[in-house]
């Protein structure tokens, strides 16, 4: 499994903002969308490419351009929706599918309750979207979901990983290259990245308890 942290300063400087507690929830999602934007360029870099002819107005010449169709983005809710708007500027032809996983606060467990995927998803290939990689239980399970699915070809999109769920990742689905805008530290005893951003589902829903 490889995973990527593309070196940006202008990323940095957002996810300097994104961790900030102080950051309210609506530039909070802005910032979210935005680094989608960096993360999905940077990862769909390599997709196959083939070439054209274009007319410019001048004369005819031969272009590279995407071979094959968009890869399906999936988000897995909550979070990952945060990193949906961001990323289709860079695939506005991609389908959207949404995967629904919870995590247990208590076991860290994922538990499915959407399971909604493009019906063309295995030809395209998906990017996988989540903000949080923390134990990988929730990245282990949708990616077994969408290769159950006939889905072979995966990139997952993350903005904060922790060591644990990287880790978790190339034990269980080494074949799935990650980007993340950053590797923390690690896990505290209640399952959340240090020192990471707190949950990013709530802070770009405004569902903070208290
Ligand atoms: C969070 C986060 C990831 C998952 C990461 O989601 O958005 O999906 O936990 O943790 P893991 O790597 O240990 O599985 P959560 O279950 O809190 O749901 P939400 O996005 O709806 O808040």
């Amino acid at each position: 499994m490889t995973l990527t942290v593309p070196r940006h300063t202008l990323l940095a400087h957002r996810m300097a903002a994104l961790r900030d507690a102080a950051t309210p929830p609506e530039a909070f999602r802005r910032l979210l969308a935005e680094i989608g934007t960096i993360l999905a360029v940077a990862a769909t870099a390599d997709l196959p490419g083939a070439t054209r002819a274009v007319a410019t107005p001048m004369e005819t010449m031969t272009h590279p351009v995407l071979a094959g169709p968009e890869p399906a983005l999936v988000p897995i809710l909550r979070a990952g929706l945060g990193l949906l708007e961001g990323a289709r500027r860079v695939l506005p032809d991609a389908p959207v599918g949404h995967i629904g996983l919870a995590r247990n606060e208590h076991t860290l467990q994922p538990a499915e309750y959407l399971r909604r995927l493009p019906p063309d998803a295995a030809a395209r290939g998906v990017l996988l979207l989540d903000p949080m990689l923390a134990t990988g239980g929730s990245a282990v399970a949708a990616c077994t979901l969408l290769k159950s699915a006939g889905v072979t070809a995966i990139r997952m999109l993350v903005v904060v990983a922790a060591p644990e769920g990287v880790a978790a990742m190339a034990a269980a689905h080494p074949d799935v290259p990650i980007w993340a805008a950053a590797l923390d530290r690690g896990l505290n005893a209640q399952g959340f990245i240090m020192p990471g951003l707190g949950d990013a589902g709530d802070r770009c829903f405004g569902t903070e308890a208290g």
